[in-house]
């Protein structure tokens, strides 16, 4: 299969849907992998790895109009949109469920679409989207730590404390993949760290794995409220799938807060779980709302695209080399977390809620696609 791979072309976004390793890899398995000039430039891999891996540098007209499965990043946009085509096979972040514009031209255009974060494994996982929570968890301890230093508006306290000094407090609200991420940094760092979920299962297994290094706490608002008391970073990590995240930290329980201390807000990106919290960039991202830092980073893995194009192209790639090797047709019937992934198939809707969200026709995959499992 002819594989493209196109150049990020969003603001800010400096990753790229394929490393030179990926690339090595599709080549040696038969395939042909077109990138277009300058791709990887954002995550440090100029064209002339690409070339050595044994792929071919071209225009960007070409990676759109030469390629089967084309791999991207972001979404496409409006300047984008008319290198839609059919008989394309587009593989990327799509979130089209928020965006109307974009859904339209896909079922105009007849591409077929496989969205990254709506692959779902059988037992609920979203094996591309792991990669960023990870990587946005990790981030956010060690955000917290940078801004609790006075020069930069903290309360003055070095997160890990030293011998004969107590450390920092983080309360880690939601202990799913960027919580259990986050958590893990600031042990390392040496902070006290409480995790407070509401799923008994998960502190459980937090429990197992990061034995006596943590406190888990039934989350609820008297918890929520007495912890965040104590707290030097609130990292917010919650996650209610299809939904809003839930306002767990309202303004007045800043009051009781210490100045000073920082709110880092990951679910920022469903709207945030601090009352408070509005999205920011990696160019201005923090804010003071009653002497409490607030950092709120929507992209928090692209400030670190080197890391997070390796972590996302280590997910993907198996998925790739499925659709590349046997077809999206075949590789879909053989594989349910990808049928998962398909939204939109030669121009027809076939993930339920971006056509509720839109008011368009649903057409179930198997009805387009014989060849589903049952
Ligand atoms: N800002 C960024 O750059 C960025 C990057 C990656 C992920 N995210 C966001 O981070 C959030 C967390 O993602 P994740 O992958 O860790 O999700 P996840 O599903 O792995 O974990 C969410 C956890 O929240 C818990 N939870 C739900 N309601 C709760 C409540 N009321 N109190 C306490 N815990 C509660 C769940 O039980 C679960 O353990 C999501 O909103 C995701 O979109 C943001």
């Amino acid at each position: 299969m002819r594989i493209g791979v196109a150049r990020e072309v969003k603001t800010d976004e400096y990753r790229v849907a394929l490393t030179p390793a990926g690339a090595r890899e599709l080549v040696e398995k038969g395939h042909e992998v077109i990138v277009e000039t300058n791709a990887g430039e954002g995550s440090s891999f100029p064209d002339a790895d690409y070339e050595r891996a044994g792929a071919r540098i071209v225009s960007l007209d070409d990676v759109w109009s030469l390629s089967e499965l084309l791999l991207k990043v972001k979404e496409p946009i409006a300047r984008e949109y008319p290198h839609l085509r059919e008989g394309l096979v587009l593989f990327t972040y799509l979130h089209i469920a928020a965006d109307e514009p974009l859904t339209r031209a896909l079922v105009d255009s007849g591409i077929s679409a496989v969205a990254y974060e709506t692959v779902e494994t059988d037992d609920r996982r979203l094996p591309l989207l792991a990669p960023m929570s990870e990587i946005a968890g990790r981030l956010a301890a060690q955000a917290g730590a940078y801004f609790l230093e006075k020069p930069l508006g903290g309360r003055g306290l070095l997160l890990g404390g030293v011998p004969g000094v107590a450390p920092g407090r983080v309360l880690v609200l939601g202990g799913g993949v960027v919580g259990y991420n986050a958590a893990i940094i600031a042990i390392g760092l040496g902070a006290q760290v409480t995790i407070l979920d509401r799923s008994i299962d998960r502190m459980r297994y937090l429990d197992e794995i990061l034995s006596g290094r943590v406190t888990t706490v039934m989350s609820s608002t008297l918890q929520i409220e007495s912890s965040i008391a104590d707290a030097d970073v609130v990292i917010g990590a919650v996650l209610v799938p299809g939904a809003r995240a839930p306002k767990l930290v309202t303004r007045s329980m800043l009051g009781v807060m210490k100045k000073g201390a920082v709110i880092v807000d990951v679910a920022i990106d469903q709207g945030g779980c601090v009352e408070t919290a509005k999205p920011t960039t990696h160019s201005d991202p923090v804010y003071s709302v009653d002497g409490i830092t607030h950092y709120c980073v929507a992209n928090m893995p692209g400030g670190v695209p080197i890391t997070s194009t390796k972590a996302l192209t280590n997910a993907t790639l198996p998925y790739v080399e499925e659709i590349a090797e046997l077809g999206l047709a075949e590789a879909v019937a053989r594989d349910r977390a990808l049928a998962r992934g398909v939204n939109v198939l030669h121009g027809k809707v076939t993930y339920e809620p971006v056509a509720e969200a839109h008011d368009l026709d649903y057409t179930p995959l198997a009805d387009v696609l014989p060849l589903m499992p049952a």
